[in-house]
């Protein structure tokens, strides 16, 4: 049986963070979508939206459960019984942050992987923070984020 947790803020969720969680879901039997409660930088979507938006998006999948985390990441895995943590990679720019964050995690937790997987090309320049700042000015995310995220991005740009 293995476990593995997919953290992250997810303010929103885009079809790039969908892509690795469809991946992610086809090679563990158990998918944890982690929300990370404490976020230093003002989040557009609080805590209750997230977690609204990621369980309708994610509910035709039952081997995938939707949580919150505070404090450290790996204290959460061990606590959640989780052989693995996944991260997706978009390009060379996302690796070493993301290296040192997997190599920290492994110094606290060497029995927990991080495992990288790299979403679909096309969604290679696509993040939370530009489908934000499009949205506020204007810009169409058609195709970037689940239905129900740009409905809810409509709402709090009226
Ligand atoms: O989607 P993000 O914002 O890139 O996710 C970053 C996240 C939540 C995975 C990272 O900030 C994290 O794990 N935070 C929890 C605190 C922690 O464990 N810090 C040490 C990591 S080396």
């Amino acid at each position: 049986m293995h476990r593995a947790i997919y953290p992250g803020s997810f303010d929103p969720l885009t079809n790039g963070h969908l892509d690795v969680i469809e991946r992610a879901h086809k090679m563990f039997d158990e998918l944890i979508i982690a929300v990370l409660v404490n976020i230093d930088k003002n989040p557009l979507f609080d805590l209750k939206e997230r977690l609204e938006i990621i369980r309708e998006v994610c509910s035709k999948w039952p081997r995938i459960h939707v949580d919150t985390f505070d404090g450290l990441l790996v204290h959460y895995a061990i606590n959640k019984q989780a052989d693995c943590i996944i991260r997706g990679i978009r390009a060379i720019s996302d690796y070493e942050y993301e290296l040192q964050m997997a190599l920290m995690n492994r110094k606290l937790a060497p029995q927990i992987e991080t495992v990288f997987l790299m979403a679909a090309e096309s969604y290679s320049y696509l993040s939370s923070r530009l489908v934000k700042e499009v949205c506020k000015l204007g810009g169409s995310v058609d195709g970037l984020v689940p239905e129900i995220v740009e409905q809810r991005l409509r709402e709090k740009m009226r």
